[in-house]
């Protein structure tokens, strides 16, 4: 293959994983062995308005949305949003959003999550993108910027290859 076509292939490949990846934020929802794994993890992401969660699990786990209330005193009156593993979770309100696993003590044993959405929608809107040689910088998360920045590239591909 022409090495400019395999690195533009790169590229956009590049480009579109982290399209698809971006603003879904995975969470491997179990007991945890740790009781603050979850406030751990959830200190190392920035939730942005309009991102998803998807909680994934295998057993019998369920996921409600607490009031900070519910949250603290693992109260079971939580709303139940699902009891089906990998079930998309909108972020559409900012601030504070509290999640905990109503199904026996695993609330008390770790298994909740609290969150502060950002009110910025994702850093594709807000970031310039960078120069297209450094694809793996990119967070791209419209596909307006995936395809912009494929029409950037190969027009510097064009100038400066050609
Ligand atoms: C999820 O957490 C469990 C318990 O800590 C662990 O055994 C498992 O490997 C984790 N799965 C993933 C995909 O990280
Ligand atoms: C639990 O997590 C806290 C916070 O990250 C950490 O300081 C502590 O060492 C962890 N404990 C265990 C047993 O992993
Ligand atoms: C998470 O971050 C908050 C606020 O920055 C901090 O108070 C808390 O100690 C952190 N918790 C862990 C487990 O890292
Ligand atoms: C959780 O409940 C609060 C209060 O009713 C609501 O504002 C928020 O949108 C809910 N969040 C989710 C993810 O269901
Ligand atoms: C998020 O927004 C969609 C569409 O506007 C709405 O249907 C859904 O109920 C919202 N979810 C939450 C958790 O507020
Ligand atoms: C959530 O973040 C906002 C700004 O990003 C901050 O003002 C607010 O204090 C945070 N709330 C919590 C409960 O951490």
């Amino acid at each position: 293959m022409d090495s400019r076509v395999a690195l533009m292939s790169f590229v956009m490949v590049a480009l579109l994983m982290k399209g698809a990846a971006a603003g879904i934020h995975t969470v491997n929802w179990t007991v945890p062995s740790n009781k603050s794994a979850y406030t751990t993890w959830a200190n190392t992401s920035t939730f942005y308005l309009n991102d998803q969660l998807q909680f994934g699990w295998s057993g019998t786990h369920n996921v409600a949305n607490a009031t900070k209330d519910e949250y603290d005193n693992c109260l079971k009156t939580a709303k139940v949003l699902t009891s089906t593993s990998l079930t998309l979770i909108d972020l559409n309100t900012s601030g504070p959003l509290y999640f905990i696993c109503t199904i026996d003590d695993h609330c008390e044993s770790g298994q909740k999550l609290a969150i502060n959405v950002t009110n910025v929608i994702g850093p594709t809107l807000t970031t310039p993108p960078p120069p297209p040689s450094s694809a793996s910088a990119l967070a791209v998360g419209t596909l307006f910027a995936i395809v912009s920045s494929i029409i950037v590239t190969s027009f510097i591909y064009r100038f400066i290859l050609y």
